[in-house]
């Protein structure tokens, strides 16, 4: 496949064909997101041409595809007509009905309805990754995700309507020490009203420096050390009510490594945080070195 690099996945997507439709993300504003400021990944949609001649290659190839994720940073920026015409590309290209997802913003279905949606859903669109970061409408301006508690909820509902499932990323430590609680409570309850598929939390990295975030966020900002991330970790865990939800914080960016089924392995996780928290050493956790982006 011929990218133009970087391209980024979902964890979860390591077995899927990655289909660049579009290059970059088409806010790429967020203050705490780097991955898509290269000068070669100025948003774009990519040429269908282009996008049938990658399939032709893979299929031709021989590759067994089973699941498809639409690249680059938010796919679902696409209009409905363009969608369609992937999805039905795809079709034509892989009869069996490959599993399709893709990165959405919340502001990408705006203006689709649950009707487009469910039709899409039919031609094989099954799962969105959705990175909410927090459910706190003030930190959400301040990280400028151009996004509120109520857009995220509203768009969350929107995709299960149309029997889409969602897949939510929360940021830890995304509010430094200021913020720390409303995050966890206010992403709780975001997650509470929206009842995601899956949820997956990662711990906020600056892997190109923190000055154009801090700047952006105004006073008070600092990461947060191992025990805050624990302690704010403790206090969404705590809040979240969720009846069938697959919990994830195993990205390479977390210390505590953490995985459940919400509600049903409430008690165990929290069990596992506090441990954390108040017998440091009893958890093994991830060194710096076995962290990353
Ligand atoms: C490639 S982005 C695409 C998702 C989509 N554009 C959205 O914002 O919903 C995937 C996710 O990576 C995470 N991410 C981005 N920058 C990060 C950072 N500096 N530290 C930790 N996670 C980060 C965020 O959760 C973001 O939603
Ligand atoms: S987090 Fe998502 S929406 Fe924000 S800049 Fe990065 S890719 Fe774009």
């Amino acid at each position: 496949m011929s990218y133009i690099e970087p391209v980024f996945r979902p964890p979860s997507e390591w077995k899927s064909l990655i289909l660049q439709v579009t290059n970059g993300c088409s806010w790429n504003r967020c203050t705490f997101c780097e991955m898509y400021t290269a000068p070669q990944k100025r948003f774009r949609p990519q040429d269908l041409e282009a996008i049938e001649a990658q399939l032709r290659h893979i299929v031709e190839a021989g590759y067994p595809v089973y699941r498809v994720f639409l690249a680059d940073g938010d796919a679902m920026t696409l209009s409905v007509r363009r969608l369609h015409e992937i999805m039905d590309m795809l079709n034509r290209w892989l009869p069996h009905k490959p599993r399709v997802s893709a990165y959405c913003l919340p502001r990408n279905l705006r203006n689709k309805s649950v009707e487009d949606l469910r039709e899409l859903r039919e031609k094989g669109l099954s799962l969105l990754y959705v990175g909410c970061e927090t459910g706190d409408t003030g930190l959400l301006a301040r990280i400028q995700k151009g996004e509120t508690f109520d857009s995220s909820l509203e768009a969350l509902q929107k995709m299960h309507a149309a029997g889409i499932k969602s897949s939510v990323m929360i940021l830890n430590g995304l509010g430094g020490p200021g913020f720390s609680e409303q995050h966890a409570r206010e992403s709780a309850r975001l997650m509470n009203a929206a009842q995601p598929n899956y949820l997956s939390t990662l711990v906020v990295e600056f892997p190109g420096g923190t000055k154009r975030f801090t700047e952006a966020f105004g006073e008070g900002w600092r990461k947060l050390n191992k025990m805050e991330l624990f302690r704010e970790m403790e206090i969404l865990l705590e809040a979240l009510e969720l009846e069938n939800t697959i919990f994830r914080s195993d990205h390479a960016s977390n210390y505590l490594v953490l995985k459940g089924i919400l509600g049903k392995d409430k008690e165990q996780l929290l069990q596992t945080v506090r441990t954390a928290i108040h017998q440091p050493g009893c958890i093994p956790l991830r060194e710096e070195w076995q962290r990353g982006l």
